[in-house]
């Protein structure tokens, strides 16, 4: 996280929330083979990133060390470690959404939000993140909020997404 950017704590769960909640996600595994990586999968579809609490009872449940939790967690790109803003934005690079203006949308997505790069903003409210394909090619160029697509997007079109966005 950069400087200047902070995450909203009136709203943030406790630690104990968050060692239960990771328990209950961890234990709800019903696949034959339960992973280290499976479990902070688990645990961040449960949360929506890893926080400490969760590397700590993964390694409980996995009866593994603290280290070798961390060193899976930090392996893999997809996974988060601070928490996400109340929303977030995926805007496609993709070769189709590329060739439809992408690069014109992600331009203002980014003034609309005050961020030059992937992250969150600075009152840490909104997440905007880069994806190589939304799954959603023919109408390009898309971007999603909260997973729901928006196709054929212009930069003000965009624009107003983002805008709406931030008083919500
Ligand atoms: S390239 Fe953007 S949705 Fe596929």
């Amino acid at each position: 996280m950069s400087d200047g950017q902070t995450i909203a704590s009136d709203e943030s769960p406790s630690s104990d929330e968050l060692r239960e909640r990771s328990r209950k996600a961890l234990q709800a595994q019903q696949q034959p083979t339960v992973t280290v990586l499976s479990s902070l999968i688990a645990v961040q579809d449960e949360l929506h990133y890893i926080p400490d609490e969760a590397i700590e009872e993964t390694a409980t449940h996995m009866k593994s060390t603290i280290n070798d939790v961390w060193s899976v967690a930090s392996f893999y790109t997809n996974f988060r470690f601070t928490p996400p803003g109340d929303h977030t934005i995926d805007v496609c690079w993709g070769p189709s959404c590329h060739l439809g203006g992408a690069q014109n949308v992600m331009l203002r997505v980014h003034s609309e939000l005050g961020v030059d790069e992937e992250g969150e903003t600075a009152d840490g409210k909104l997440t905007l993140r880069y994806s190589t394909c939304l799954g959603a090619c023919a109408l390009a160029p898309v971007i999603a909020v909260d997973h729901h697509m928006k196709g054929r997007q212009t930069p003000d079109s965009a624009a107003a997404v983002v805008n709406g966005l931030k008083g919500a």
